[in-house]
């Protein structure tokens, strides 16, 4: 009678290949369930998605900047892709309102932040991502929210994500407005510094507009005073 015995060297080995195994097949769905999520957010707006990953370019030239570990570079490029992704519980007739919104549609508006949270934090994976999204309109001084947490409280990438927001929404063509120029857009970012904005997050970010602006110069050859 032959007596098979395991092998403990090959045993842990196909175990740790199985295991690798399930790291990258997990890896994967978490890419997929992102670009999905994006892909939601060019449904209910073409310009939201592409604004996205834009802001997600911005976001990590900034992030390497400011330090932030290679290692927690994907819940960076995760939060500013996908930060607004709780729009999709606000109504199309409040987001795309031309016109002064009500107290009540702006209230409304401004649970976005939460319900981005409320979905992201689902995944596993992406419980960093889903804070970062809670607090991305969160302002320096305090007066944001939904939280109203200040200064360094407020976690670094949501700083992030706010100023690069908020540029990218100054220079941005609307439907019922023509975007700002990069300088005037960098006027107000300088302008809100230490209020609504992390002033050493906008000193760090304002060389990568001024980039971003002279590439859409060089490629439309316009004027970097037309809109990005
Ligand atoms: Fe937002």
């Amino acid at each position: 009678m032959s007596v098979v015995t395991a092998n403990p060297l090959f045993e842990s080995a196909s175990l740790l290949l199985r295991v690798k195994e399930l790291e990258e097949q997990h890896l994967e769905f978490r890419n997929s369930v992102v670009c999905a999520f994006n892909q939601l957010l060019d449904l209910k707006d073409l310009n939201t998605g592409v604004h996205s990953t834009r802001l997600a370019e911005w976001a990590l030239r900034v992030a390497r900047k400011l330090n932030i570990p290679e290692e927690q570079l994907y819940q960076v490029e995760v939060a500013a892709l996908l930060h607004d992704i709780g729009k999709i519980g606000v109504p199309d007739a409040i987001l795309k309102k031309a016109g002064p919104l009500t107290a009540e549609e702006r209230a409304l508006i401004n649970r976005h932040p939460e319900y981005s949270w409320s979905i992201l934090r689902l995944f596993p994976g992406l419980e960093q991502a889903s804070l970062y999204a809670l607090h991305h309109h969160e302002n320096f001084d305090g007066t944001g929210y939904p939280a109203g947490l200040k200064a360094h409280d407020i976690p670094l990438v949501s700083r992030i994500v706010s100023v690069i927001d908020a540029y990218d929404a100054m220079v941005s063509n609307r439907c019922y407005r023509q975007g700002l120029s990069h300088d005037e857009a960098v006027r107000r970012l300088l302008a809100s510094s230490g209020t609504q904005f992390d002033s050493e997050v906008v000193q760090v970010f304002i060389p990568v507009a001024e980039q971003e602006a002279a590439d859409v110069f060089a490629a439309a050859g316009t004027s970097t005073t037309a809109v990005l």
